[in-house]
């Protein structure tokens, strides 16, 4: 079957990416994870990745004097190993339409709240400071706009009175962890079939 060559950007801990590699072990699954790329060289995810068998390097966005020279040795570092999808997960630098329209239609993102709600952010801090009674996460296209494109698939997660910043995230993550799967494969399904 055929599987698209995707790649995972992280900046973090990389408990979303964990589990997509996690699915993808499953020869069945449309995406096949062959790289995890941080932006910063010290992200707890990049040892997880290696030690799912995943190659894992950093692209320290520091390294670099503009935006646009640290996107284009992201690029080549995608293009080199052939990836032909990318999920962002946790990853946390805003990235030009330089760099959007090379990869439009095939460049994922998992944002933790009900998008259009909340893009940008502390996320969770706006929902519980604007008394909504749910949050959750959104698996969207990358488009220009930051968190702007189209959704693919959403988890709604209740708000609690006693909820803080803290406790909501941790809830909301718990469901991104099988969201951010589900997502992946519509999205991989979809440009399979074109
Ligand atoms: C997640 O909440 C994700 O929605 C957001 O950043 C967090 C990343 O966490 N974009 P992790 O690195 O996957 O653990």
């Amino acid at each position: 079957m055929t599987r698209l060559k995707t790649a995972v950007l992280i900046s973090g801990r990389g408990s979303n990416m964990v589990a997509l590699v996690r699915a993808a072990q499953d020869p069945d699954y449309p995406a096949d994870i062959q790289l995890v790329i941080s932006n910063r060289p010290k992200a707890a995810g990049l040892e997880r990745a290696r030690k799912l068998s995943v190659e894992a390097i950093a692209i320290d966005h520091k390294a670099f004097p503009d935006r646009e020279s640290f996107e284009d040795a992201l690029h080549d570092a995608l293009s080199a190993r052939g990836i032909e999808f990318i999920a962002c997960a946790g990853f946390m630098r805003v990235l030009t339409p330089g760099f959007v329209g090379k990869w439009v239609g095939r460049m994922i993102n998992i944002h933790p709240s009900l998008l259009p709600k909340y893009k940008g952010l502390h996320t969770h801090r706006r929902a519980i400071e604007a008394g909504d009674r749910d949050g959750g996460a959104s698996v969207h296209w990358v488009a220009d706009e930051v968190d702007g494109g189209g959704i693919i698939a959403q988890a709604r997660v209740p708000i609690l009175l006693t909820d803080t910043e803290d406790t909501l995230a941790a809830r909301v993550l718990e469901r991104e962890l099988t969201l951010y799967p589900e997502g992946l494969a519509l999205a991989a399904t979809a440009v399979i079939n074109g």
